[in-house]
């Protein structure tokens, strides 16, 4: 279908990766938007790219020179975050030890990024409803009001019609905010870009961590491409560093994804040894390695443990600066153990102590 946005430019904004048509849409909208003074409501699930967006509309803006700021509303007490976003003055509450100007203050000439503004509580809404039909506020125990020429760009990782009809959110904040709203697709809708941003964050952990992998295998590409990313591309980036610090050759397999990702092991003992959380990381790696296996194998305990023995000693190694007196005591092993390992390990490039 034609839209009558077609025209705009729909090529990937700095940072970003994906060309799926939703993602075009995305981007043809925050071009629209760079260009005026509206607000903007970003809206995606978490790990959509939405502060990825925010900083990329910032730049494309005349206010570019200005400052960015974000703040996270979630992350704060109703009361800490009123002071960080407006400022206090000395007095106004026990810690307010001294005058402190906010953060819309420091956005003056700029953007403030309102991140997780779902979160905010319902006196905020109507102190943030208040900037933004006015662009003026107090700062907390004060009664001057203070005058900011600040850009607003909000985002939410709920429905916030929802959060509406819920009464959790004020419906005139919303129409305010939504002027302009931007919306990110989830992963699981573009799988189309599944491997580019795969490819993407190889080289970028390839060039991190020294590492060589340069190749993605058909199955492990199409479990991810199969894969319904509740993390989106936050989850796929940090798959795909784990995968990289954990290769020992130059493609990307199956096994080193997680089996949440190739979930193809349903039988009953395995099911025994699958992870019950992402923190499992160690169980999870010997639980791939093994079911890797070949059924005859005899060096199960060296396929195991010696990759893990090699990264710690490369990243304890690494830690004492290469010396081996000091990693032997941080290992609780003999210098002499330590420095047989290495070699075995081809890590003995060691300092020379004497
Ligand atoms: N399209 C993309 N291309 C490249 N990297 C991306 C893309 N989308 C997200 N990322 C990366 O994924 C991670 C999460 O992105 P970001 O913090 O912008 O997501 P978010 O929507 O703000 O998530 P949250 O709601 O959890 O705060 C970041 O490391 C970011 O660099
Ligand atoms: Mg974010």
């Amino acid at each position: 279908m034609k839209s009558p946005f077609d025209a705009v430019d729909g090529s990937p904004l700095t940072n970003l990766i994906g060309n799926s048509p939703a993602m075009v849409e995305a981007y043809r909208m925050t071009r629209l938007a760079a260009k005026s003074h509206a607000s903007v409501l970003l809206l995606g699930e978490t790990g959509t790219g939405k502060e990825l967006f925010a900083s990329a509309l910032h730049h494309l803006s005349d206010r570019a020179s200005g400052p960015f700021v974000r703040v996270n509303c979630g992350a704060l007490t109703e009361s800490l975050l009123a002071s960080e976003l407006f400022g206090h003055v000395k007095g106004s509450f026990t810690d307010a030890v001294k005058d402190r100007t906010g953060r819309f203050e420091a956005a003056h000439g700029g953007t403030i990024f309102l991140d997780e503004i779902n979160s905010t509580s319902s006196t905020l809404q109507v102190k943030l409803l208040r900037v933004l039909q006015e662009r003026e506020f107090e700062r907390v125990g004060d009664t001057k009001s203070v005058s900011v020429d600040v850009r607003v760009i909000a985002a939410s990782n709920c429905d916030l019609a929802k959060t509406v009809a819920q009464g959790e959110f004020r419906e005139d904040l919303l129409w305010r905010l939504n002027v302009l709203p931007i919306n990110l697709p989830p992963l699981r809708k573009r799988a189309g870009d599944v491997e580019r941003l795969a490819r993407y964050f190889l080289n970028v952990y390839n060039q991190k961590n020294n590492g060589n992998v340069t190749s993605i295998a058909p199955q492990a590409l199409e479990a991810m491409k199969n894969y319904n990313w509740p993390g989106n591309v936050r989850e796929l980036q940090n798959y795909i560093e784990r995968a990289v610090v954990l290769a020992q050759g130059t493609e990307l397999e199956s096994y080193l994804l997680p089996t949440a990702i190739t979930g193809d092991r349903a039988d009953a003992q395995a099911a025994v040894f699958r992870p019950t959380d992402e923190t499992s990381l160690v169980r999870e790696f010997v639980y791939n390695r093994i079911s890797k296996a070949k059924e005859d194998a005899d060096d199960l305990y060296k396929q195991i443990v010696a990759p893990v023995e090699r990264e710690l000693l490369e990243q304890v190694m690494d830690n004492c600066n290469q010396t081996q007196t000091k990693a032997a005591q941080l290992l609780g092993i003999n210098r002499n153990t330590l420095h047989k390992k290495l070699q075995e390990c081809g890590l003995g490039k060691s300092k020379v102590e004497v």
